[in-house]
């Protein structure tokens, strides 16, 4: 039986081996009884282990959505913002002089820069502009769900489907020419996969924490030199895209220098993919393990918006983000203190029985369902809009032309505890 030590409070060892290491993270049962635990023992608890700095661990959804509300309290840019080795910040530091951030960006930035710089692509980025993308993102679903059909009766859905649709509307819509994307699909691959062997960029050298701070900083330099010539491209001819809004903007009235320039399109361009890809392969794993709900929504295509909000509370894509506090909080009648580093665990929000009734039933009729699958707060995540979208397009032209769907083989899921969803979906499918 897992015991726990109340006097400091700290999450049993063997939960915080689990949160810490990448690998328990491509079994997802595992960790749903690592949080449903401390949901009901230890809401708040403390993370030691030998490889990281101390942290603590938020699970309720409550906690998570008052610390997220308050970015003047709880700050993004004194340590990393998402978990990182203590050796690799260590590296960081050394490497930029200081800073935990090998890349600047709206992640990271406080107020008041961080408004500054999300003003930048807000609009862009709201419900009445991602409309008008419609048109083109169902064009392309469309010919994605052709090439499914046409290779019925199975495929690996994550390969075929899941990792090439979502990159393809994100780099349309950043401008970036089709034959970038695999380029595009490496480095992002190579950025939050960089401690699973198969997406490494160079995984022998990642277990050397020196050496992967440098690897890391060469993926994030390609990204840098790729974007910084999009950059000069939209200046010279501005077009109807995000990146000529990025290229052109001022911030204080001057314009964005090249440092962070670069790394507004890489934000943009990695955040806007491997989320996607893990929440496109999400609601297929989803409605292979629940049969009944494949049903229902072939009956009733207009639960798919339903369909496609309970994907994204199920896999939660982007498992936690890291906070840390400006000055002493009381909270679930602890006190973080000020510089304390925090955990927040959209995966176990997610499941917080206390905001989601049978939360390990995947519904698609669930009403309210109010998740945390894109943060909450000044940070929430900008692209929610077209997600959602992009999800709902999918769909819509897939279901209506399939009859049946099953699993077809062993499904694998990425080794990451910061982006992770299905890394291998074999599928076996009728169609109409
Ligand atoms: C922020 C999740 C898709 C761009 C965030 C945050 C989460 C998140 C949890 C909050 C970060 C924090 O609180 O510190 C997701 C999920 C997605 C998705 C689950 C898909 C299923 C996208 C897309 C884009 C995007 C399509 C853009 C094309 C961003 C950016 C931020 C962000 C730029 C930083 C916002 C800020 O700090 O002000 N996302 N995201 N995301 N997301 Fe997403």
């Amino acid at each position: 039986m897992t015991t726990i030590n109340t006097q400091r409070n700290l999450v049993p060892q063997d939960y915080a081996d689990r949160i810490v290491d990448p690998c328990a993270w491509a079994e997802p049962e595992s960790m749903y009884e690592v949080f449903t635990w401390l949901r009901a023992n230890q809401p708040l608890g403390k993370v030691e282990h030998e490889d990281f700095n101390p942290f603590w661990l938020a699970t309720k959804f409550d906690d998570i959505s008052e610390i997220s509300r308050q970015n003047d309290k709880f700050n993004s840019a004194e340590n990393s913002s998402v978990l990182t080795r203590k050796i690799v910040d260590q590296q960081i530091r050394h490497i930029t002089a200081g800073s935990p951030h090998l890349s600047r960006n709206l992640v990271n930035m406080d107020p008041p820069e961080h408004l500054k710089y999300r003003s930048i692509t807000q609009n862009w980025f709201m419900p009445k502009k991602v409309r008008e993308l419609e048109a083109r993102v169902k064009e392309i679903a469309s010919s994605f769900a052709d090439t499914m059909i046409a290779n019925a009766p199975e495929c690996d859905f994550v390969s075929d489907i899941a990792l090439r649709y979502p990159l393809h509307v994100v780099m349309d819509i950043l401008g970036v020419p089709e034959k970038d994307e695999p380029l595009m699909l490496k480095l992002t691959q190579e950025l939050f996969g960089a401690r699973d062997p198969d997406l490494a960029r160079d995984s022998e050298k990642m277990a050397d924490p020196a050496a992967a701070a440098e690897v890391i900083k060469k993926v994030l330099a390609d990204f840098a030199s790729y974007f910084n010539g999009i950059a000069e491209d939209r200046r010279a001819t501005p077009r109807d895209d995000v990146a000529t809004v990025v290229a052109n903007a001022l911030v204080d009235g001057e314009p964005i220098k090249p440092y962070e320039l670069a790394n507004y399109y890489t934000v943009l361009a990695t955040a806007g993919h491997d989320t996607t890809s893990a929440s496109t392969a999400g609601a297929i794993w989803a409605l292979c393990q629940f049969p009944e709900q494949f049903e229902k929504v072939k009956k009733d295509p207009s639960l798919i918006p339903g369909l496609v909000d309970e994907t994204f509370r199920w896999i939660t894509p982007v498992k936690h983000f890291m906070r840390t506090a400006n000055e002493d909080y009381q909270i679930r009648g602890q006190t973080i203190k000020a510089g304390d580093w925090v955990m927040l665990s959209y995966q176990s929000a997610n499941f917080d029985e206390e905001k989601f009734s049978n939360p390990f039933e995947f519904r698609i009729d669930r009403q309210p369902n109010k998740h945390l699958a894109f943060g909450h707060g000044p940070h929430v995540c900008i692209g929610q809009h077209l997600a959602k979208l992009e999800l709902r397009v999918l769909l819509e032209a897939l279901l209506p032309r399939i009859k049946s769907l099953k699993f077809n083989g062993e499904v694998k899921f990425t080794k990451a505890n910061f982006i992770s969803g299905p890394k291998v979906l074999p599928i076996r499918f009728e169609i109409e």
